[in-house]
């Protein structure tokens, strides 16, 4: 299934603990975000790619953009305070398609097959997100006092690619706007319009880089990659 990717990537360093965007940070001589367009850029059924960035950074990106032969790349939109309104600023400046994708330019390591299941879904349902299922044992706590153990079976952590509908993301994205509804991903977005939204069990190497142990862990995907295609 053909689709168009939005991809935000106007973060900042915070909680990686760096000066810049995290995303400009490499991994072995390469910017964490261009592993990230990569991926689209190899994917026949991606027909374009758009990015929300700072401002700022606009020039630099676009430079490393072409420095590593990123030619999907159709737009930028200006990101916003949050990734909610990056996301909304690239939505507005897509043309009409079938299937959107929403993906973290902060998860390099996405796996085509899910990507390509991902879109598949939304095609056919309207809405389809990766996640992985909670491998530990999750409590509540209020302070430092449990208040519940909350049972497993049912729980996902959820990712991004999140794909959708071009008209229903659109129509939840608005709806969002105007209601001053922020939600901390696509989903909640599309689950409050009442529409069903289906996971597709994605893989735990799908990992958004956010601080820095992330980045070791990183380096060892990568090195575990080049290793499996050398055998
Ligand atoms: O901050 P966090 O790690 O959750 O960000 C997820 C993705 O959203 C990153 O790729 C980041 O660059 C992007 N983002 C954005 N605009 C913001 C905040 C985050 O495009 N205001």
């Amino acid at each position: 299934m053909k689709y168009t990717v939005v991809l935000p990537a106007a973060g900042s360093g915070k909680r990686m603990k760096a000066d810049k965007n995290k995303l400009l940070l490499e991994l072995f001589g390469k910017p964490i975000f261009i592993y990230t367009l990569e991926v689209f850029q190899r994917d026949p059924n991606c027909e374009s790619i758009w990015l929300a960035v700072k401002e700022q950074e606009q020039p630099l990106i676009e430079e490393l953009v072409e420095e590593y032969g990123i030619t999907k790349v159709a737009g930028f939109a200006a990101g916003g305070a949050e990734r909610q309104d990056s996301v909304r600023a690239c939505l507005e400046m897509i043309p009409a398609c079938d299937v959107v994708l929403v993906h973290d330019a902060a998860r390099p390591f996405i796996e085509p097959a899910v990507i390509s299941r991902l879109a598949e879904e939304a095609a056919a349902s309207g809405a389809a997100i990766a996640g992985v299922r909670v491998k530990d044992t999750i409590k509540k706590a209020g302070s430092d006092i449990i208040t519940e153990t909350v049972e497993r079976e049912n729980l996902w952590i959820i990712q991004t690619p999140q794909a959708f509908d071009y008209a229903l993301i659109k129509k939840a994205a608005t709806a969002a706007f105007e209601a001053g509804y922020m939600g901390t991903d696509e989903a909640m977005l599309v689950e409050r319009l009442g529409h069903p939204v289906k996971i597709i069990e994605s893989n735990y190497e799908n990992v958004k880089m956010t601080t820095p142990d992330d980045l070791i862990y990183g380096r060892a995907i990568l090195e575990s990659r080049v290793q499996e295609e050398q055998e």
